[in-house]
């Protein structure tokens, strides 16, 4: 039904607009008239075909959107850019298209040849350009849909004889390292394809093929090796691949990209605004793309300047401008020469995936460092000690150090086998700034202008009036839709869930998951949180916004699918979203033991000890996560006692992070944060002083409740600020106090944490663990934001301890 109506409104469109048709016969275009020299799609001008710049006096044969003509969706002649003079695109009487570098060399051709007398390019507004041979039945020659390059535009197939190639950087298009493409197994994947090595990295190479029914299991035995992206957002692919966007439903400008960081993304047009954004992402976590950092090198994801890689202890760049090429030791192999002692260090938190020269199990520590010095090619290997719930040690020796990743997320630790008495042990790191991936240090910011051409006002009259009759279509679609799939929707929510976290909730089904908004459970954070059952009897905790912010549902979701797409034990889970009109509300997981602050003031004393310090690293690996993993930089702003929840076990997880952009705060200066944000009690000066927002000021409030779970006094209660004071002066008490406990006990010698304990522990706690709590607090509460620790440094020292202890 949806194909038919749409053919009958391409047919009135293509009526009423038929002597307006940009459509162009035999001819020839020329790199010198860049603006003029250009085929404009038909019926609707959506893209544009003509040269694009791609460097100094080097051009390309490119197709683009018209309102966004920096976004490339096909280039004819990627890796042959020609000159700026006499260079043309030709379509011969042959039947030949034709693109010739300065009157002299043909770089690149569609290899046509017919007899017929009348040959079109045409340039279809799905971003198809089309060579037809003129006979009745308008048979192709050619099309540019056969050929993608680094896009997949809404109904191009990407079939098993073609693949995506990504750029090789943001402003160099030609072919970069990575690939998607059907294997031999039928499977759709994403290959790193470097210099020196190759690896697959998608899916999940422990998902093996034939491992079906977990949502990421593929199909091998479908040979027709075709996927596509369809018009409503979601993305098909023969080996039962599916994917959803966000936004998925709505017929929206779409495009899928394989970026030149690895990554495929789905990017949708915001109506209006001509602004891209990311609908969907197949790989959330940048460092796990493989190849970004070389051979000895791990990545972090660093908060201010995204993805950077380091070298291991010991080693130095190749090419410190191409961080791809790795590091090489600064010390001579074991191999083939005269025998050195070694030494393991401890790299907390870092893996280096794949290349496993064996795997050992229940080996112990001495057990896996004896089998590595066995062995004289061993680099080190990944230890993973023994688990709680009863998996055993697992002991990884590594010949080869690649795919290096290092996050405050990831429990195990790696130990780099080093000469005893190798003592430039410095991690090297390259603080440059540079972006990896990246291979030429000066790239050229190319921009190349563009004016756009004044639509006669019938055009625009008609468009809009397209415009609305595709509103309408929409509207009606939809509801269609749900009278007719109705049933289904469980089943769909559940793909989209497996798929990208979270599912859309109709206004209707929450309401009656709250019976009505009856049992409110919180309040803050811009709304209030309901209890409510959903009709599988799942409990979730329902937040209704009230100061939504004035923006779109294309916004709204866009912003949502970023909170969305955080998966981690510590932060509260996203199950989904509802935007309905002026309603917007949010489904979080429930939490069984409701709030830290809860816990802290009520008097069933539930909070022991190991509880305590197990939520304060749990939420600073949650924090730690928030700021440096994922895809954008989330500022949290709000942490307090009342935003860390509690689970059925008393693991922490960090609620309400993200918020800030969705709620409408009356901005300052343009600025993204309004001056004041966060709760008395918990905020770093920087509020009061107006200095600049960094990841610090979650470093602050956080311990400050490092204090409060120590001390079990609140910062809030029990004294009433007036307005005129100081707005930081009233968390000043509680740290000024444990400061002054911390002072005189070192004065006299004695133990200060006994006298700053909270009393319901009596004397019930772990002395050691208690100052270390203790200490990263008063670090954490530091005045100067360059003096307190970041989170993942802050998680990594409770954690380590933690293990020392156990
Ligand atoms: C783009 O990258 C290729 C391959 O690394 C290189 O040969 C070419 O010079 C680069 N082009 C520009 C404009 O930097
Ligand atoms: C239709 O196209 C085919 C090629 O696909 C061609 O051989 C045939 O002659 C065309 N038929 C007519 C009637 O032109
Ligand atoms: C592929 O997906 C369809 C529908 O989602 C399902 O019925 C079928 O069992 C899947 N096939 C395999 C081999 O997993
Ligand atoms: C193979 O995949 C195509 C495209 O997704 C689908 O139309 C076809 O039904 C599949 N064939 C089998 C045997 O599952
Ligand atoms: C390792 O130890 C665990 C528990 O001690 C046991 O269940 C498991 O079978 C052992 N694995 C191997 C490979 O020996």
């Amino acid at each position: 039904m949806a194909s038919s109506t749409t053919l009958c409104l391409g047919v009135l469109i293509s009526l009423i607009l038929f002597h307006k048709l940009h459509a162009s016969s035999s001819f020839s275009l020329s790199v010198e008239k860049l603006n003029e020299d250009v085929i404009v799609s038909s019926p609707k001008p959506t893209f544009t075909a003509g040269f694009y710049a791609v460097g100094h006096n080097a051009f390309c044969f490119a197709i683009w959107y018209t309102n966004s003509p920096n976004t490339l969706v096909w280039i004819a002649n990627r890796d042959h850019p020609v000159n700026g003079k006499r260079s043309t695109l030709s379509l011969l009487k042959s039947g030949n298209l034709v693109l010739t570098d300065a009157a002299q060399f043909q770089v690149w051709s569609t290899a046509t040849a017919t007899t017929s007398k009348q040959v079109h390019l045409r340039l279809h507004d799905s971003g198809n350009l089309v060579l037809l041979e003129d006979s009745s039945n308008n048979t192709v020659l050619w099309q540019s849909f056969d050929f993608p390059t680094d896009t997949l535009l809404p109904n191009q197939p990407l079939r098993g004889s073609t693949n995506l190639v990504s750029s090789r950087s943001g402003s160099n298009h030609s072919s970069g390292f990575y690939k998607l493409f059907f294997d031999f197994e039928n499977v759709l994947r994403l290959i790193y394809q470097g210099p020196r090595v190759s690896s697959v990295f998608w899916p999940y190479a422990w998902l093996q093929s034939n491992n079906f029914g977990n949502g990421n299991g593929r199909s091998t035995f479908n040979d027709s090796r075709v996927a596509l992206l369809d018009d409503l957002g979601a993305v098909l692919s023969s080996d039962n691949f599916t994917f959803r966007t966000i936004d998925y439903g709505t017929v929206l400008q779409r495009r899928l990209t394989l970026d030149h960081d690895g990554n495929v993304r789905v990017y949708t047009m915001i109506d209006g605004e001509e602004k891209w954004v990311v609908s969907g992402l197949f790989r959330p976590q940048p460092c796990f793309i493989h190849g970004i950092c070389g051979p000895n090198s791990y990545c972090t994801n660093d908060p201010t300047i995204g993805r950077t890689c380091s070298c291991v202890p010991g080693h130095s760049w190749n090419n410190a401008q191409d961080w791809s090429q790795g590091c090489e030791p600064n010390f001579q192999s074991w191999c083939g020469n005269t025998p050195q002692e070694s030494n393991f260090l401890t790299l907390p938190q870092t893996d280096f995936y794949g290349y496993d020269y064996g795997l050992y199990s229940n080996h112990t520590y001495q057990q896996c460092v004896d089998e590595c010095l066995r062995l004289c090619e061993c680099k080190g290997f990944q230890f993973n000690f023994p688990k709680q719930d009863g998996q055993g040690s697992q002991c990884y020796l590594k010949r080869q150090l690649l795919n290096g990743h290092r996050s405050a997320g990831f429990d195990g630790a790696f130990f780099l086998r080093l000469p005893r008495d190798f003592d430039d042990i410095g991690i090297v790191h390259n603080g440059n700034g540079m972006v990896c991936g990246g291979s030429s240090a000066v790239e050229e910011v190319l921009a190349r202008p563009y004016t756009k051409e004044k639509g006669n006002e019938l055009v625009k009259f008609m468009l809009w009036f397209a415009v609305a009759l595709g509103g309408i279509e929409v509207v009606c679609i939809f509801v269609v839709w749900c009278f007719l799939f109705r049933k289904n929707t469980d089943n769909e929510g559940y793909v989209v869930a497996v798929e990208t976290g979270f599912r859309k909730f109709s206004y209707s089904e929450l309401k009656q998951a709250t019976k009505g908004f009856s049992e409110e459970i919180g309040r803050g954070g811009g709304g209030t949180v309901y209890k409510g059952v959903l009709t599988d009897n799942q409990v979730v905790a329902i937040k209704r916004l009230h100061e939504v912010a004035n923006q779109g549902e294309s916004e709204f979701l866009a912003e949502v699918s970023i909170i969305g797409r955080l998966n981690h034990m510590n932060l509260i889970g996203m199950l989904g979203y509802c935007a309905e009109g002026k309603h917007r509300l949010l489904v979080y997981e429930y939490m069984k033991n409701g709030s830290l602050a809860h816990n802290l003031s009520s008097a069933s004393n539930a909070l022991d000890w190991s509880k305590r310090y197990n939520i304060a690293v749990g939420t600073a690996r949650g924090l730690a996560y928030l700021h440096e993993e994922c895809l954008e930089w989330v500022l949290h702003c709000d942490i307090k006692p009342q935003n860390i929840l509690l689970d059925s076990d008393y693991k922490p997880k960090v609620g309400d992070f993200g918020l800030s952009k969705l709620l409408n705060r009356n901005n300052v200066n343009n600025s993204s944060f309004s001056r004041i944000r966060g709760t008395r009690g918990y905020m770093a000066p920087e509020w009061v002083f107006n200095l600049p927002i960094t990841s610090k000021v979650d470093v602050y409030s956080y311990g400050i409740v490092l204090l409060e779970i120590i001390t079990g006094r609140s910062p809030t209660t029990g004294v009433q600020f007036t307005e005129s004071e100081s707005e930081s002066g009233h968390n000043e008490r509680l740290v000024t106090w444990v400061r002054e406990k911390k002072r005189k006990g070192s004065e006299v010698g004695a133990s200060w944490v006994d006298e700053i304990v909270d009393p319901a522990l009596g004397s019930n706690y772990d002395m050691n663990e208690m100052e270390i709590l203790a200490t990263v607090a008063l670090e954490c509460v530091e005045e100067e934001k360059n003096a307190r620790p970041n989170m993942s440094q802050v998680a990594e020292r409770l954690q380590n301890h933690d293990h020392d202890s156990r």
